[in-house]
């Protein structure tokens, strides 16, 4: 017991104690936005960035990240430790940042429609991806910047920023990466039509793979071949689709002593080596869910073919690009499990 209250109090002792908002940004976000905010892969956080962003946007944006664009969510992070992470910012312009009004702003997205198409498109893409060719990748960004123009139908960033400040944005411009300042084109007005559109701007849905699997969260074949044979049938196909095949693993194996492992439960995992680096490209995340693996298990006297449903997990990251290379694999690892199984 006296134990118990001991730790109790060091417990709320070591939470009282104020993060350190300086090793907290070293250690979480310097490797995108570097030591002092320069950008890198993430976006430069310079002076006059921090004077357009509001406190409460950059909290927010830390907590949902944006899905997709390889700014991960921090949403483990105590409301202190954010806290201390946008002090440390801040430190750097030594200027507290904006406060916007949350209302919402009396702009018509019928109108804005026609000046987004006019004044934006260039550079953030028709769906706001800001992504494809002539966009400020290569236009409007000096070629150190690796991060394309903010993509404006992330839902990171429509759940982050409030229609006040995308307004300040766009009267003002970014002159880190090229973006113009509006305020001698557009009316006050036409800057909230803009901004009502900005809003309707969103992610394309992803691509959903074949509709005999949808919704399921993995494939499952039955062999008509005994255990071993099906094992070797799906090696076979694996090596056939140029895949490189580790050693096999039961599938218990470390959960039970090995006495009592069920040797009649094989996960056969595999890789495609070019593949998995441009995947882990696309998003640094999947190298947790890879290797991709097939399982072959015998049940109640049946031999079952399985998988996970990769086209429905590659869903799950947001990205259009991802969802696109998920419904590729599905048509690959379905060809595998139907090839062993036929
Ligand atoms: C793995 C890389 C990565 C890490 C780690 C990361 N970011 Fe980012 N961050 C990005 C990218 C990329 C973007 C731009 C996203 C886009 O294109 O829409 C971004 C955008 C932002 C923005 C929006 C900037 C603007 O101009 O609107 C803020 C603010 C931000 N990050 C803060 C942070 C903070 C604070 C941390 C640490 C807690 C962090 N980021 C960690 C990659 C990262
Ligand atoms: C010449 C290219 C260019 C044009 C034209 C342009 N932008 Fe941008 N915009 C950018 C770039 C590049 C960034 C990212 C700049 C940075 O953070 O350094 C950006 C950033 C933004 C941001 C901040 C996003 C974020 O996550 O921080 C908003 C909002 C925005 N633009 C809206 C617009 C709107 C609306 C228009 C049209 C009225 C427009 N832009 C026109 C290049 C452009």
């Amino acid at each position: 017991m006296k134990y118990m209250s001991l730790l109790l109090l060091f417990l709320s002792l070591a939470s009282h104690a104020a993060p350190d908002g300086k090793a907290l940004y070293e250690e979480k976000c310097s490797v995108c936005h570097s030591y002092r905010g320069e950008g890198g892969i993430g976006l430069p956080l310079t002076k006059e960035i921090l004077s357009q962003i509001s406190d409460d946007y950059i909290g927010r944006t830390i907590r949902v990240g944006r899905p997709g664009r390889i700014m991960p969510s921090f949403n483990t992070l105590s409301d202190a430790q954010v806290g201390a992470i946008i002090r440390y910012i801040r430190s750097w312009s030594g200027k507290p940042g904006p406060v916007f009004k949350a209302i919402k702003s009396k702009g018509n997205v019928a109108r804005g429609k026609p000046l987004y198409k006019k004044h934006c498109v260039r550079c953030h893409g028709q769906d706001g991806s800001g992504e494809g060719p002539g966009t400020g990748v290569t236009q409007s960004r000096e070629r150190s910047f690796m991060v394309m123009p903010a993509a404006l139908n992330n839902p990171g960033f429509q759940q982050s920023a409030s229609d006040a400040m995308i307004h300040d944005i766009v009267l003002s411009g970014r002159k880190v990466g090229g973006m113009p300042s509006f305020k001698s084109k557009l009316t006050d007005q036409e800057i909230a039509d803009v901004v009502a559109y900005v809003r309707t701007l969103e992610p394309p849905a992803p691509k959903q793979g074949m509709e005999e699997w949808r919704g399921k969260p993995a494939y499952i074949m039955e062999s008509p071949y005994d255990f071993e044979t099906t094992v070797e049938n799906v090696k076979q196909a694996l090596t056939g689709a140029n895949f490189r095949i580790f050693p096999p693993r039961y599938l218990e194996q470390g959960l039970t002593d090995e006495f009592s492992v069920n040797t009649r439960q094989i996960s056969i995992r595999f890789c495609n080596f070019k593949e998995l680096y441009h995947l882990l490209n696309i998003d640094p995340r999947l190298g947790t869910v890879l290797p991709c693996r097939i399982n072959v298990i015998e049940r109640d006297g049946k031999v079952l073919v399985i998988s996970a449903n990769v086209a429905q997990l590659a869903t799950l990251f947001n990205n259009q690009e991802l969802s696109e290379v998920g419904v590729l694999m599905e048509e690959i690892i379905l060809s595998v499990m139907e090839e062993a199984t036929l």
